[in-house]
Parts: C-alpha cells; sequence; structure tokens
C-alpha cells in the first residue's frame, strides 16, 4: 500500500455528505485534497478549509466542455494529479412509466456521461505523471433493482460497468475500481429508508467514514487490483 501524503487528489461533489467525508478523509491522511462543488459554495469553502485550505473548483458536470475546464484547472493549480474520486450524482424516484426524456437525461448526464468525462480527463492529466488511481463512487442501486429508481439504477450499473471497462483501457499505469455505498443517510428517513435499514444484516445504516475507508484503500492499493466493486453496505446487496 502507498501513503496518500502529497498525492493530489480531486473529489467531485465534495461540498456536503459522503464526498464531504472523503475529502476530509483524504486530508488526514496528508493528500493535497481539491474540492469540487457545483452549487453548494458556502459547504464547499467550509469543507476545503478544513481540509487545510484546499482550492475549490466549481464544475457543472452535465458539461463536457465544463470538465474539460475542470482538469486545465487542476493541471493549473498542481501540476499534476494522482487520485480521482468521482462521487458527485443526482438521484430522484419515479415510476418509470411516467419518467421523460428530460427525467432521464437528468440523472444520466451527470451519474453516468459525466462519471466517463471526468475518468477521460483525469486519465489525460494522470497519464502525463505516470499514473493514477480513479475511484468511481457507484451505488447499491446498480447491482440490486430498485422499481421507483429505475433511471438512477441503470445509470450505477453503467458506472460499475464502465470501471470495469476503463480498468482495462487504462492499465497499467492506471487503476480503475469503484465503492457501491449502501443506505448512507444524513437525517433524512421515511419509510423506505428504515425498511432498507431493517433489512441489512448489519442492522443499522452507514457512514461517510465507512465509505472513505473503501475510497483510501482503492487510492493506496497497487496496480494489482484493478476493475474491482466493493458494496460498503452491511451486506444489504447480498439479500
Ligand atoms: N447517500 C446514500 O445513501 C447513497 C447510497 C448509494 C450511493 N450513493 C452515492 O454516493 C455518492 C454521494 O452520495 P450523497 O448522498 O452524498 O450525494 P448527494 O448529496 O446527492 O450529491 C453529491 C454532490 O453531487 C453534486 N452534483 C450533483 N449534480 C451535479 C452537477 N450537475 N454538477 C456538479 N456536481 C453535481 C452536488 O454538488 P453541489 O451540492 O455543490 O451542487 C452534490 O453535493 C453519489 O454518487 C451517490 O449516488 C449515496
Amino acid at each position: 500500500m502507498e501513503s496518500l501524503s502529497g498525492k493530489v487528489i480531486l473529489v467531485t461533489g465534495a461540498a456536503k455528505r459522503i464526498g464531504r467525508g472523503i475529502a476530509l478523509r483524504l486530508a488526514r491522511e496528508g493528500a493535497r485534497v481539491a474540492i469540487h462543488y457545483n452549487g453548494s459554495e458556502t459547504e464547499a469553502r467550509r469543507t476545503a478549509a478544513e481540509c487545510g485550505d484546499a482550492p475549490i473548483f466549481k464544475t457543472n458536470l452535465e458539461d463536457v466542455s465544463e470538465i474539460r475546464r475542470l482538469f486545465v484547472q487542476i493541471r493549473e493549480h498542481f501540476g499534476r494529479l494522482d487520485g480521482l474520486v468521482n462521487n458527485a450524482a443526482r438521484f430522484t424516484a419515479f415510476d418509470p412509466m411516467d419518467i421523460t426524456e428530460a427525467d432521464w437525461d437528468f440523472i444520466h448526464s451527470v451519474n453516468l456521461k459525466g462519471t466517463f468525462f471526468c475518468c477521460q480527463q483525469g486519465a489525460k492529466l494522470m497519464r502525463e505523471s505516470g499514473g493514477g488511481r480513479i475511484v468511481n463512487i457507484s451505488s447499491l442501486g446498480g447491482i440490486r433493482p430498485w422499481a421507483e429508481h429505475v433511471h438512477y439504477c441503470a445509470s450505477k450499473s453503467g458506472v460499475i460497468m464502465l470501471t470495469r471497462a476503463l480498468s482495462k483501457a487504462l492499465a497499467p499505469e492506471i487503476t480503475v475500481n469503484s465503492v457501491a455505498p449502501g443506505v448512507i443517510p444524513f437525517g433524512e428517513g421515511g419509510e423506505r429508508i428504515d425498511a432498507m435499514i431493517g433489512a441489512t444484516p448489519a442492522k443499522r445504516a452507514g457512514t461517510a467514514d465507512e465509505i472513505a475507508d473503501a475510497v483510501v484503500y482503492f487510492l493506496s492499493a497497487t496496480n494489482f487490483v484493478t476493475g474491482q466493486l466493493i458494496a460498503v453496505d452491511g451486506g444489504l446487496s447480498q439479500r
């Protein structure tokens, strides 16, 4: 395992919730963290301050030209990129019979297209400095079918397969792995979340820090670990 100390690592959607937890953890590991956000500037500034005055980068990941600009900015600021955590995503619920083209594109433009083009642009920058590590945050919903989130499940299943295909395409210099969170609530509750927690073999919800543990593993592992998926879900994917 390689130390993350001094490594330049970009975390997308790092202002709040799981992304914030990952960014804080990477900073504690000694990494030079780049904080990406889109709408949550105040929260991004707070997370950045807690990551040792990390720089913040605003990008709408729906737009591939903005993604290109993000990686140009990372190159200008740090001159290199060692790690990329694609965490930003959208989540909506619809009866699949009611879903519109716009609803479908709303999810896929960020979760699948945005993740792919971040991998592409991140890998180009990593290759300039000899290689790197990409971790894509997928979801239990990319493994198990959820009737009211068909579009989201399809996007996250796509993230898992693009992780596997890119691991072959980018080897041996760059590894590409995925972490699939189970139920990681931040105060939100309700019948569905309660039922999922009740069905979780661990009998509890997970935390951002538990997701960060798996991210740190993939970022620190040698290039002998690639194309892999770890579900951090209290065992819920086994039911
Ligand atoms: N929480 C869970 O229970 C759970 C379960 C399974 C999987 N996951 C996955 O884990 C990751 C983090 O989950 P979370 O619940 O912490 O996520 P979240 O709060 O729903 O979203 C994370 C961030 O994504 C960013 N984002 C959304 N649309 C964007 C866009 N167009 N351009 C740029 N950034 C955009 C947002 O940044 P701004 O706020 O700055 O706009 C947001 O803060 C996601 O990939 C999610 O699918 C979460």
